[in-house]
């Protein structure tokens, strides 16, 4: 029997969904915001408390459901009513003349054309269609007439409507609209998704349009919720009740039903202008916070549009302007192999210098044999070269007709280059199949020790300030550091004689060092370089035993109990204590005087058990210091809202995992009430 609805409890809800509708079109289409994140966030829980304890009014339209749906089985096909086309793309001043002479041509016209130019975003083009206001259905570009139904993923982008926004004064709203636009990720929101999937020991994405087009892959729409995807719309397909006659004012209608819209859009150009702003864009590409690969040149009049009509592939009323490439030719001078911490052995091309988007390129990762192979790369080879957003430059295919036959085969050595020790290629854990990195089996070898010593006095490490690449470096070239042990018996004396070294940059190293010697235990795990042991995996170690002998000990069994430590990690640890150099340089730290923090034991097991998930920004201390402190009390920190969650510590903005968690009745606690929970500061 379900409860009555108390009429003032669902003119509440419709206030605040009405509320926070308006919010967000201030927030993603003015950029103009009204209230403060605090302010929202206040109303967006008023609305979720109510639609949880009141789930007869929950409505899939609400702005609280951007959660995601059930996973699906597949995705469904569906008809795009009027084709998604391509564009034509023009390299030139020269290209962009000709296509106005080719429309003034076809419309038999003299008189100047009137253009609307966008920046042409890059990330994957999707077709939503509104009925009566509400979303109904969102699809990709698929082969143009069919594409795949994504419609739960497109409803976790906030900025996407789910009830298209009523201008004032207006009580006319198309009934049907079917709208155009790109998903995107902007380069902050890439990267943030490319550090988490390192951490986590994933494969990154190549560039932001591959990690959007990961992200609307999924069949788990909950997963779609957590990357950070925008949207620019930029077009219609069909549309009922209006009389409008100009893209410029289509986009205009787009913003006011609350459609995102380019606020660099210029429209209203000559085709000299036209020039002019595509080259403005071009100067401005690199500040903005998205990529942009080019302008797309629009006829403005939409009766012109429809005389112009389309080839099979593109409209005859628009062109794609593309900018210079991020990519360029060069010369492949030579592959130098370099040995990493872990000794896998990584080939890098060195380049013929080569100018690309305003940044010198003189190195490509090649990332292991196969690839080379793959991509048929010799050394001498002309290559096409190609930087995206913030990774290393690669290296895209080589330029056959280049050839010259004097171009020579590279394969991986024999033998380490640092340390002339065997290199082998192991086989996979569980597989008949090889590793795809070859790897030098000197665990003493020069330059893993370099790699493993900097990544001791890292930032989430032992954070030793003054201890940099290039300070390492000379020291175990000099013989002054073996192991990262060696960095506690350092003396003044020796390092004061290194280049760029005098007495005051001496003696502020020996202070910075004898300063880490107190060291949280989380830290002091992740410094070991345990294989597949990030960060994340040294938390809830650290957060599972009360001393590192517990740790040293501990069986795979035992190992793979825990919440988050899976088998691979799990052998990776028993393995790394099994060899009896790695146990004597963890006696040697200890004798050296290094205390590693570990806060479980002063505080057995307060939280014992408990699973955290902490979302938004807090005010009295930081994500990573709360996460620290929760652990040493005993707790877990896990980074997804799940049914084992115990508590969620909601923050200021605290996004999709707060609706997650009150959907799944997990507790939702603030920074005051996790002060309570926790041991207080020592
Ligand atoms: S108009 C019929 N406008 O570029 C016109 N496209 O090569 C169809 N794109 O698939 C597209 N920004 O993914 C248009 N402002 C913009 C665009 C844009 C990005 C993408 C879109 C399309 C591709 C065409």
């Amino acid at each position: 029997m379900s409860e009555k609805v108390d009429p003032a409890v669902a003119g509440r809800i419709e206030e605040l969904r009405r509320a926070l509708r308006h919010h967000n079109y201030r927030y993603y289409v003015l950029d103009d915001p009204e209230v403060s994140d605090i302010e929202y966030d206040h109303m967006m829980r008023e609305l979720i408390a109510l639609e949880t304890d009141w789930p007869q009014l929950a409505s899939v339209d609400s702005p609280s459901a951007r959660v995601g749906a059930p996973p699906l089985e597949k995705f469904e096909t569906v008809p795009h009513a009027l084709p998604m086309l391509s564009l034509d793309n023009g390299f030139s001043d020269e290209h962009i003349l000709k296509f106005d002479e080719r429309v003034r041509k076809n419309l038999d016209i003299q008189s100047p054309v009137n253009y609307t130019v966008e920046p042409k975003v890059d990330g994957v083009a999707v077709e939503l269609i509104y009925e009566n206001s509400r979303l109904t259905v969102a699809s990709t570009r698929g082969d143009g007439f069919h594409g795949e139904r994504i419609t739960d993923n497109v409803r976790t982008i906030k900025a996407v409507p789910l009830v298209l926004h009523r201008p004032p004064g207006t009580d006319s709203i198309p009934e049907l609209l079917e709208v155009r636009g790109e998903i995107y990720l902007g380069r902050k929101g890439f990267k943030t998704l490319n550090d988490e999937r390192l951490e986590g020991g994933l494969p990154p994405f190549a560039n932001p349009r591959n990690a959007a087009a990961g992200s609307l892959r999924q069949l788990d729409s909950s997963i779609t919720a957590e990357r950070p995807l925008e949207i620019f719309f930029y077009g219609i397909g069909r549309l009922t009740g209006t009389g409008i006659d100009s893209h410029w004012q289509v986009l205009l209608l787009l913003k006011a039903l609350g459609l995102r819209v380019n606020p660099l859009t210029r429209p209203g150009l000559s085709v000299e202008q036209v020039l002019g702003f595509c080259r403005e864009l071009e100067s401005k590409r690199h500040e903005l916070p998205y990529d942009i690969d080019g302008a797309v040149v629009k006829v403005d009049r939409i009766s012109y549009q429809r005389r112009l009509g389309a080839t099979s592939r593109s409209p005859r009323w628009a062109m794609a302007y593309k900018f210079a490439a991020v990519q360029s030719t060069t010369v492949v001078e030579a592959i130098e192999v370099q040995v990493g911490r872990t000794g896998a052995l990584t080939p890098v091309a060195h380049l013929r210098p080569v100018q690309i988007g305003g940044v010198t390129v003189s190195r490509a990762t090649l990332h292991n044999e196969d690839e080379i192979r793959k991509k048929g790369i010799l050394i001498g080879d002309t290559v096409l070269v190609q930087r995206a957003g913030d990774v290393i430059p690669e290296v895209v295919k080589v330029i056959l007709s280049q050839r010259s036959g004097g171009e020579k085969v590279f394969s991986m050595p024999t033998r380490c280059p640092a340390c002339n020790a065997t290199v082998v290629r192991p086989q996979k854990e569980n597989s008949d199949d090889l590793e795809a990195a070859h790897r030098c089996v000197n665990t003493t070898c020069p330059a893993q020790i370099k790699e493993h010593i900097k990544h001791f006095a890292s930032k989430g490490a032992f954070d030793i300030e003054g201890l940099g690449d290039r300070l390492v470096d000379q020291m175990v070239q000099r013989g002054l550091l073996h192991s990262y042990a060696d960095i506690f018996d350092l003396q003044a004396a020796a390092i004061e004689k290194l280049e760029r070294m005098g007495p005051k940059s001496a003696a502020n190293l020996i202070a910075a060092i004898e300063k880490s010697k107190r060291v949280d235990f989380h830290r002091f795990i992740f410094a070991l370089g345990i294989r597949h042991v990030g960060e994340h995996a040294a938390r809830i170690l650290a957060g599972s035993f009360s001393h590192l002998d517990d740790l040293m000990r501990a069986s795979q069994q035992e190992l793979e109990k825990i919440d988050g430590i899976g088998p691979i990690v799990a052998g990776s640890i028993r393995s790394f204590f099994d060899q009896s150099g790695n146990r004597q340089t963890v006696a040697r730290l200890i004798d050296l005087g290094i205390r590693p923090r570990c806060r479980l034991a002063a505080t057995p097991g307060r939280l014992t058990g408990k699973v955290f998930v902490l979302t938004g920004a807090l005010k009295t201390m930081t994500r990573r210091r709360a996460g620290e402190r929760i652990t040493a009390a005993g707790g877990k920190v896990s980074s997804s809202v799940s049914p084992k969650t115990n508590y969620l510590v909601a923050g200021e903005s605290p996004g999709s995992k707060l609706q997650r968690a009150l959907r799944l009745g997990v507790e939702v606690i603030d920074e005051k009430q996790l002060e309570e929970l926790l041991p207080s500061e020592p």
